[in-house]
């Protein structure tokens, strides 16, 4: 079955081929125009999706080497997410479906970053059921329990702030452009993780708070550039190592509190801080220490990206889910 995947929620234009659970390509344009902005700006999201998109399809049905006429559904994002970007996917979709006369499957974007454990991918094995997983990204922190490919229950959910938004919000305090969180895994990798403590905040059960990290290390930084107005340029290092280190420790003791309360030693993380290679050293640790089995995505199925859009089209299309031509798109679901 060759599903045709297209991902519009954020700032990624995003379009892929699959056959059954191979990916056959899967081209991403990463919209570089919110960098100077310190975050993504809604309006110029839309704006860039519109004028990427069609490109990106052609692109991915080129490297495929399948001709749309070929394609047996159409799988497109139908949220959450900004609903300026979803729409130019989701109204995308439903033209090609319609022109076409093309079954239109609709997806859930987290539900999506979890399927990415699905694709096929050399030499690597997939979880079982049931199976824990961290699902971390921009707007979302989340621990869930996968029972099966479709079906998963939200155990654990951030109160505020979502981890990817606490290395964004960190990194915007230190200067860095956005996305923060790839520049502080980068300036990470030459520091001395425990130079700088920040208290972990205490949240119940298996949810998660990062808004009160991000205003101690505001003040904290505020501090001592009044102490030494070029604290930032030459602790950068080690501010990064620091701050990460400790965004990673709140989320491995809530993951390990969740397999030791439920048994379940089969852990995978997916969204685009799995991309995170201190996060994948944690866990890696953990598979030693903790006898778990860990599954992390390859990198281009972490962040953004239609992929897994497929994958879950694909599901969806074996579940005879199938949308009509009256769905519209949800910021929120
Ligand atoms: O899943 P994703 O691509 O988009 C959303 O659905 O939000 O996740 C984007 C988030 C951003 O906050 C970005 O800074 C973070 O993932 N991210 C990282 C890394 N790569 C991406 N955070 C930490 N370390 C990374 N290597
Ligand atoms: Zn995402």
């Amino acid at each position: 079955m060759f599903i045709l995947g297209i991902e519009s929620s954020c700032d990624d234009t995003s379009a892929a081929v699959s056959m059954n659970t191979s990916i056959l390509s899967n081209v991403v344009s990463s919209q570089l125009v919110h960098k100077k902005y310190g975050g993504v700006v809604p309006e110029l999201a839309s704006r860039a999706h519109e004028k990427n998109i069609i490109p990106v399809v052609e692109q991915a049905l080129k490297q495929a080497n399948v001709n749309i006429k070929d394609i047996d559904g159409i799988a497109f994002t139908k949220g959450p997410g900004l609903l300026g970007s979803l729409l130019v996917g989701t109204s995308f979709a439903k033209a090609v479906g319609l022109a076409l006369n093309k079954p239109l499957l609709d997806v859930h974007h987290m539900k999506a970053h979890i399927q990415a454990h699905f694709i096929d991918e050399k030499e690597k094995k997939k979880p079982a059921f049931p199976f824990l997983c961290l699902t971390v990204s921009g707007g979302h922190t989340q621990i869930v329990i996968v029972k099966d490919y479709m079906e998963m229950e939200v155990i654990g959910n951030t109160i505020d702030d979502a981890a990817g938004e606490a290395f964004d919000k960190a990194a915007k305090i230190m200067g860095l452009e956005y996305p923060g969180g790839p520049l502080v895994d980068k300036y990470a990798a030459n520091g001395d993780a425990e130079k700088f403590k920040f208290a972990k905040p205490k949240i119940k059960d298996y949810n998660f708070s990062f808004s009160g990290l991000k205003t101690s290390f505001l003040y904290f930084v505020q501090k001592k550039i009044k102490e030494n107005p070029n604290f930032i340029r030459e602790e950068m290092p080690h501010l990064c190592a620091s701050i990460q280190k400790t965004i990673v420790d709140i989320l491995i003791e809530k993951i390990k509190k969740a397999s030791q309360d439920f048994g379940i030693k089969q852990i995978a993380i997916a969204g685009g801080v799995s991309a995170n290679s201190a996060l994948r050293t944690a866990l890696k640790t953990l598979e030693k220490e903790e006898d778990f089995d860990v599954y992390i995505p390859d990198f281009q199925y972490c962040t953004d990206n239609a992929a897994m859009i497929c994958i879950s089209g694909y599901y969806l299309f074996l579940n005879d889910k199938f949308a009509s031509q009256d769905i519209t798109c949800s910021a929120r679901i």
